[in-house]
């Protein structure tokens, strides 16, 4: 089965940049991606590059050679359903907040919109691809969807979850590890399967995309993030134990790291782990476990989240018990909001509960991040629903200059391990603060002799 026409509902941080590298590395098959969010499609399509609404080293270079060549966005979703051969779904699929399963289970709403409508105008047979981290067993109730409401044509589901991680998506994508394809076990199925090896292996080594059934491919992508997140709660437990007994984590991380069954990667120890998937996809493995009647399966899993809640609160109590118990009215700088470098994302960033929590306590908050908004700040502060928009506005600032935000200050956070801050004058922004000092580091970027030298009265993760 040959591919020419690819869609893609869904134009954020996995369909955007995947579509791109797909378009980039396969000229002769016609690629759109199609979003119901107009705004956002205007500017995958806008002239000025610095303006697409994802960003991502190296991705501008990507849509530049591919964009309006065989690579389009558009917000015309039936049309792109109509005349694709396969359809990703790369739509949210964020914790429910409402009903069964409330704050756990995944919200699947959007994926059956996405099933119905793709039943509702699809003229001929298509493969639709599970492009969204979902529970196991979703093909299952999309392809009954499609198959209860189409109108005779044939669907064929396979899943293939997205490994990419933000801030390095182009290079992941170009290199992957693997490329996982879950199909069914019958001959249509693996044809359909074949259809999207032969897509990968243009640039992928055959080696590296892996086959499985379905079920199994939905539940390694869940499996993987809740690996890796168990290996930052697993380090960040280990912070507290060193800050109490004098050990420093980061040589502890080196001296684990080095024995090649435990491998060096995912050993930083931080204020919390963030992102969209993480503690998505863990919550989901816990209530999918529960469902089953595992209470054990789930507590285990559970407990990664628990740990990372309590690494954002310790962090943000530390601050106040540092300055004296009280940050009423006090000025304090954030350094950093997006959930990890070299992204504008900030969905369940550290940051936002470690600011919540002290703008509780009344402090005043300044934020520098090099990448986000500060439309996007107070949407995830005012998200949280703990005070007003207004209170949020009033304790509130978001500057673009870094030494702007450290004047007057009486203490620095750093939240996000952006290479810039590292290239700071540290003696500068000392200068101009309030004594003492303070400078707590949640990411362990910063050199702590040099700041301490300086004067700065400072507070590691892990390293005291
Ligand atoms: C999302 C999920 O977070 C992730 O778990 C999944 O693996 C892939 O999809 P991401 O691309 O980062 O990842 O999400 P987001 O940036 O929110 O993009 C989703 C897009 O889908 C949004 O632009 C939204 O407007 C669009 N969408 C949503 C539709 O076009 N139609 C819908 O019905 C719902
Ligand atoms: C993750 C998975 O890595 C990726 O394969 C999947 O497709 C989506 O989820 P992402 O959320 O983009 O990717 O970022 P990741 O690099 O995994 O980092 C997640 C969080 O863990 C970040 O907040 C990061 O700062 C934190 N982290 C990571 C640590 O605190 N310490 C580490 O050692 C590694």
């Amino acid at each position: 089965m040959k591919i020419s026409k690819i869609c893609c509902i869904g134009a954020g941080y996995v369909g955007g940049p995947t579509m791109s590298v797909i378009a980039q590395k396969c000229p002769n098959i016609i690629v759109t991606v199609v979003d119901i969010n107009e705004k956002r499609i205007n500017a995958w399509n806008d002239p000025n590059y610095d303006n697409l609404p994802v960003y991502e080293p190296g991705l501008a270079d990507v849509v530049k050679i591919a964009r309006g060549r065989n690579l389009f966005f558009s917000t015309d979703v039936d049309k792109a359903i109509q005349d694709a051969d396969m359809i990703f779904i790369s739509v949210n699929t964020p914790t429910k907040t409402y009903g069964v399963g409330k704050g756990m289970a995944a919200d699947l709403k959007y994926i059956e919109l996405c099933a119905r409508q793709i039943a509702r105008v699809a003229k001929n047979d298509k493969i639709i691809v599970e492009k969204s981290t979902l529970p196991v067993r979703t093909a299952e109730a999309l392809k009954s969807i499609l198959d209860n409401t189409g109108g005779g044509v044939q669907f064929d589901i396979l899943s293939n979850p997205e490994f990419l991680a933000e801030g390095t998506a182009i290079q992941d994508l170009y290199n992957a590890d693997r490329v996982l394809i879950g199909g069914e076990q019958t001959e249509r199925g693996q044809r359909a399967v074949q259809a999207l090896v032969n897509i990968y292996a243009n640039w992928i080594p055959e080696e590296r995309i892996l086959t499985t059934n379905v079920w199994s491919s939905e539940l390694s992508k869940l499996t993987a993030n809740a690996f890796l997140a168990q290996r930052v709660s697993s380090i960040n437990a280990l912070s507290e134990l060193c800050e109490v007994t004098g050990a420093d984590v980061n040589e502890v991380a080196r001296a684990i790291g080095s024995d090649s069954r435990i491998g060096s990667k995912f050993l930083k120890a931080s204020v919390g782990f963030g992102g969209s998937c993480f503690q998505k996809d863990i919550l989901n493995l816990v209530y999918i476990s529960q469902t089953y009647g595992l209470k054990e399966v789930a507590d285990y899993w559970e407990q990664v989240i628990i740990m990372n809640d309590h690494q954002k609160m310790r962090f943000a109590k530390k601050i106040v018990r540092s300055l004296y118990n009280t940050v009423s009215g006090k000025k304090i700088t954030l350094l950093g909001w997006a959930f990890k470098k070299d992204t504008n994302d900030t969905r369940e960033s550290a940051a936002i509960y470690v600011a919540d929590y002290l703008l509780n306590e009344q402090a005043e908050l300044t934020i520098y991040d090099p990448k986000v908004t500060a439309e996007q700040i107070f949407t995830d502060l005012d998200y949280l629903n703990t005070r007003t928009e207004l209170e949020n506005r009033k304790l509130v600032t978001v500057v673009n200059d870094p030494y702007e935000a450290c004047d007057n200050s009486h203490a620095i956070a750093v939240l996000t391990e952006w290479d810039e801050f590292g290239t700071y004058d540290w003696k500068r922004i000392f200068n101009q603060m309030v004594k003492p000092a303070f400078l707590f580091e949640g990411r362990n970027i910063l050199k702590k002799d040099v700041l301490e030298q300086i004067g700065f009265n400072t507070s590691f993760i892990g390293n005291n």
